[in-house]
């Protein structure tokens, strides 16, 4: 492992993978400094880090990455030579009921930290993105850095915007970029609008597990503290300019992780519910990662069948952290997004 050191402020550090990266850096990189930037969106839960609120090397920031003038002055204060940026309107099936705030976070909040970024002569610039910004595949096939991309929802559309933006400050001003796309990251404090926490959290409350379409429907998963890994090795060794997918290979289709869900928590399968469909659903999602394998010698080590068993754990030892969630904003999406579909 090649040691993390500095300062690195770290967009979105409240949310899901945003508050697992804090803490893997922050737990296997002495030398490492991270100032978490974040608005606190209904995806932003500051009891994410509550441990490590009194750590010296840590500091939180509430803050809007739209807000250039805002973001520039954090970075000089701070002094903080890299960025990973984390921070995005992050669900599709928001996206679909209103794009607004996603181009606004997405596209013109990474423009405002890229500027931010380049006036402050940041070194390094992981912009964090998407599988999705390449599409759609059919039974066969991968997505490799070279793909085309041909985002297919208001979300990864959003997220491609953000991507080219980023591209052209490394090509224009020759800011130090680099992008990764990863699949979709299942493990502790995903925010249960997701399928893996959406599913755990239903069928612990024994409540109906709503399936869109078929449910035959394949998404790649990765478990986040392996991609948290591939992360910082990106960060430390990986080069300016590049783009690296980070997949897992473990492709399941969204009814056989539901099944293993019930399983896991002793629950029936009357409890699945076939709902109406995503629109524009993207069938199914691959990465080819052979880049980041070869040229910096990163593979996952958590197994999908354990790293699965090891998330509903964590869900059923931690009911106040969901628990909380579903009473506040949650429940009005919930009703909206699923009405009464899932009785
Ligand atoms: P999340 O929704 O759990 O967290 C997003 C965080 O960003 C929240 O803490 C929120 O408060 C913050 N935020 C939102 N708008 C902001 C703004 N304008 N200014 C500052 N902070 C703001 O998201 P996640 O699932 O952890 O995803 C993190 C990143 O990884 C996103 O860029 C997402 O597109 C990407 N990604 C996620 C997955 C996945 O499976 N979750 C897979 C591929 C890529
Ligand atoms: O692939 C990476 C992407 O993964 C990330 O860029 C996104 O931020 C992240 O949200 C995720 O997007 P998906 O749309 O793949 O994830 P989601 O958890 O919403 O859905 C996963 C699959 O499960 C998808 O095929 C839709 C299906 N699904 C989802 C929900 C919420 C259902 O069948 N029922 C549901 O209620």
């Amino acid at each position: 492992m090649t040691e993390l050191c500095g300062t690195i402020l770290v967009t979105g550090g409240m949310g899901f993978i945003g508050s697992n990266f804090v803490r893997h850096v922050l737990t296997t990189h002495p030398a490492a400094r991270v100032v978490n930037l974040d608005k606190l969106t209904y995806a932003g839960n500051p009891r994410n880090l509550a441990d490590l609120e009194a750590d010296p090397r840590y500091v939180f920031v509430r803050a809007d990455v739209c807000d250039e003038k805002a973001v520039t002055e954090i970075l000089e204060v701070h002094g903080a030579e890299a960025i990973v940026h984390f921070a995005a309107e992050s669900h599709v099936d928001r996206s679909i009921l209103q794009a607004d705030d996603f181009i606004r976070t997405n596209v013109q909040g990474t423009r405002a930290l890229l500027e931010a970024a380049r006036r402050t002569g940041v070194r390094r610039f992981l912009h964090i993105s998407t599988d999705e910004v390449y599409g759609s595949l059919g039974r066969s096939g991968v997505f490799t850095e070279d793909s085309p991309l041909l985002p297919n929802s208001p979300y990864a559309a959003s997220k491609a915007g953000a991507d080219v933006m980023a591209r052209a400050y490394h090509v224009t001003y020759g800011l130090p970029v680099i992008i990764t796309r990863t699949c979709n990251n299942y493990g502790p404090y995903q925010f249960p609008e997701k399928f893996i926490p959406l599913m755990i959290v239903n069928a612990l409350r024994e409540e109906p597990l709503p399936i869109y379409g078929d449910g035959l429907y394949v998404r790649e998963w990765l478990h986040v503290e392996d991609h948290c890994r591939a992360l910082a090795r990106i960060l430390s060794a990986g080069q300016p300019g590049e783009v690296y997918n980070i997949g897992s290979g473990e492709e399941r289709a969204n009814l056989d992780v539901a099944r293993q869900i019930l399983a896991l928590t002793g629950r029936s399968e009357t409890l699945l519910r076939h709902v109406k469909d995503r629109p524009g659903h993207d069938r199914r999602y691959a990465l080819d990662w052979t880049k980041i394998r070869h040229d910096l010698d990163w593979t996952p080590t958590i197994p999908f069948r354990d790293g699965l068993g090891q998330t509903v754990e964590w869900y059923r030892a931690h009911p106040a952290w969901w628990l909380e969630i579903l009473s506040g904003e949650y429940r009005a999406y919930y009703q909206r997004q699923y009405g009464e579909g899932t009785k």
